[in-house]
């Protein structure tokens, strides 16, 4: 029994190791969470991801989110296959600017498919999604979590050693910052530096009469910020445009990448960027 456990435990630092050397080419690691589902995790790692792109950055995007895979609807390839290079390795599914995606979902039969896995098959998957998939060289690798903080971004947490931080998303009603404060406090205790909160739809304003209507309230997001001592990076409105390009899979700040829409995604792209320059100076 006893030798059984030491073989575990060689064989789990190998495949540490191998997630090492696979992902050391990669500059930036952003996990992204959230206290509770529907809040836009999706969402915003998708628009970051794409902004980064725009920006000329590589960058991938993996999708732990393993019982409700959205990422690929929302960048439009919902139905391709992720294929394997001649030597084995995941070749992740290349969307243009220049995001290379990888999901669980690309793996079932078809999007329907409920995945029934406990936490080890999870942590599995996941943890072979860092070793053999063929990132390459990556400026930024964005990581969407399912809601709240269970096995998922806790393995990805675990996994990924050097992580560069993580960005918490959050609805600005008081029972969603009850739920963004548990999510700091998850980062804190696995010490992961934390790059900041974003309170996302944050007021509507109306296409017809221009009056703006703050139906989840304003301002929460960026208060529980204040109050948890981490970086407030921005708000994002309520906008249909966001929820149409979701479900079209064409990346918002890529179809508005030439409107005032998305300056707000390209004021917090710009915070992200300037929080990850302080997190590495004082890792130096
Ligand atoms: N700012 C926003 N304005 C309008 N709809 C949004 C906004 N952010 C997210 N959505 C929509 O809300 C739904 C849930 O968002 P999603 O990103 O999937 O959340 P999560 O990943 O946290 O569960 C999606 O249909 C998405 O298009
Ligand atoms: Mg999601």
């Amino acid at each position: 029994m006893k030798e059984k456990s030491s073989e575990k435990v060689e064989s789990q630092k190998i495949q540490q190791e191998k997630i090492r050397e696979n992902i050391e080419k990669i500059s930036h690691k952003l996990l992204i969470i959230s206290g509770k589902g529907g809040v836009g995790k999706t969402t915003v790692a998708t628009n970051l991801a794409f902004s980064l792109a725009l920006r000329g950055k590589k960058v991938g995007l993996l999708d732990v989110d393993i019982h409700g895979p959205n990422i690929p609807k929302m960048v439009g390839v919902e139905g391709e296959k992720l294929s394997a290079l001649p030597d084995g390795r995941i070749e992740p599914i290349f969307v243009s600017p220049g995001v290379k995606v990888v999901s669980v979902s690309p793996l079932l039969r078809n999007s329907d498919t409920p995945v029934i896995w406990r936490g080890p098959l999870k942590m599995k998957l996941i943890s072979q999604f860092l070793s053999d998939v063929e990132w390459g060289e990556l400026d930024y690798l964005i990581v969407d979590s399912p809601p709240g903080t269970g096995d998922e971004p806790l393995s990805a947490a675990q996994l990924i050693s050097s992580l560069t931080g993580a960005i918490i998303v959050t609805t600005p009603q008081e029972v969603a910052l009850l739920d963004s404060r548990k999510a700091v406090n998850f980062a804190r205790a696995l010490n992961i530096p934390i790059i900041g909160i974003i309170e996302n739809m944050s007021g509507f304003t109306c296409p017809k009469c221009g009056e703006t209507t703050y139906l989840f309230k304003t301002g929460g997001g960026e208060r529980s910020a204040r109050d948890l001592d981490v970086p407030f990076l921005g708000k994002i409105p309520l906008d249909p445009e966001i929820v149409d390009s979701g479900d079209k899979g064409e990346p918002f700040v890529v179809t508005h990448k030439n409107s005032s829409k998305q300056n707000h995604m390209d004021k917090i792209v710009d915070n992200i960027i300037k929080e990850i320059e302080k997190i590495t100076k004082t890792k130096k």
